[in-house]
């Protein structure tokens, strides 16, 4: 499959995609959105694949939704085509998606960043949400997802002024699980995707299933969930190779079932 506005390539059981339109700084337009689905398609078909990892240049991650685009849009189109609902079904993935960010990751950007399960930051790695210079607000779960990550007073201060967060803050913030020089953040990241990709496929799955679930539901319907699927993963293999493996003092062998 051949794309134009990403690379998509592979390195053992983890998949990368890494957007690429440097000359607008990785701006996501509707082909960028598509074609990321189709490339994640692809990964979350494949029995082989275990992690992915999306990530830009390390100017700009994506310095958010493609402004000349939007500039002439009219209610009744933006309705009628749902526009940028491609992004919900990047967040409905079932595999672990772990954002690499370096340089800008700004508007939709910062969103594309928050729908992935984790974040790991370049130090030169700068968050916001500045839709509000444009006279917009965030349209890609900006208010909800940074609210959530980060608490009302922050996000609330972001969404506001359009400032940004450099990588410490969002670090301190919750907002970013860790730093990286900038030059070290792919291999940093592809060796987290690559530990992650070693495990028993179903149980990474389950897990970001449960640990998503926070976010939808109360702590004891989360808990009654979380044992329900943990319940079930004992119809897995893995399971008995996982636990047996551990007895018999050796590496588990999982055969992702
Ligand atoms: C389209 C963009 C773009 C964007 C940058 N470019 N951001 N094009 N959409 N979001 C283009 C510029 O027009 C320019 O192309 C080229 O990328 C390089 O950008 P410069 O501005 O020359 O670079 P620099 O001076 O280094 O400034 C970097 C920057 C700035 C601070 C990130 O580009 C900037 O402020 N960008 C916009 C950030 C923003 O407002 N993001 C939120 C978008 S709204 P040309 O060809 O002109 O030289 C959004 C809404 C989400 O995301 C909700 C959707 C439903």
């Amino acid at each position: 499959m051949s794309f134009e506005t990403i690379l998509v390539e592979t390195r053992d059981r983890v998949g990368l995609i890494t957007l690429n339109r440097p000359q607008a700084l990785n701006a996501l337009n509707t082909q960028v959105l598509d074609e990321l689905n189709q490339a994640l398609d692809q990964f979350e078909n494949d029995p082989a694949i275990g992690c992915v990892v999306l990530t830009g240049s390390s100017k700009a991650f994506a310095a958010g939704a493609d402004i000349k685009q939007m500039v002439d849009l009219q209610y009744p189109g933006v309705f009628m085509d749902d526009f940028f609902s491609p992004a919900d079904r990047i967040a409905n993935r079932r595999k672990p998606l772990i954002a690499a960010v370096a340089g800008y990751a700004l508007g939709g950007g910062c969103e594309l960043a928050m729908i992935c399960d984790f974040i790991y930051a370049a130090d030169n790695a700068r968050f916001g949400q500045p839709e509000i210079n444009l006279g917009v607000l965030p349209g890609i779960g900006g208010t909800q997802r940074l609210t959530r990550a980060i608490g009302k007073a922050k996000a609330m201060e972001m969404c506001l002024t359009g400032r940004q967060m450099d990588a410490r803050e969002a670090e301190q913030a919750g907002l970013v699980a860790k730093i990286f020089p900038v030059d070290q953040l792919l291999e940093e990241t592809l060796k987290t995707a690559q530990v992650i990709a070693s495990k028993s496929l179903p149980s990474v799955m389950m897990t970001k299933e449960c640990v998503n679930r926070v976010f939808e539901t109360s702590l004891a319907e989360g808990v009654r969930f979380e044992r329900r699927v943990f319940h079930s993963i004992f119809a897995t293999a893995d399971q008995t190779e996982g636990m047996q493996a551990f007895v018999e003092k050796r590496q588990p062998n999982f055969k992702h079932n």
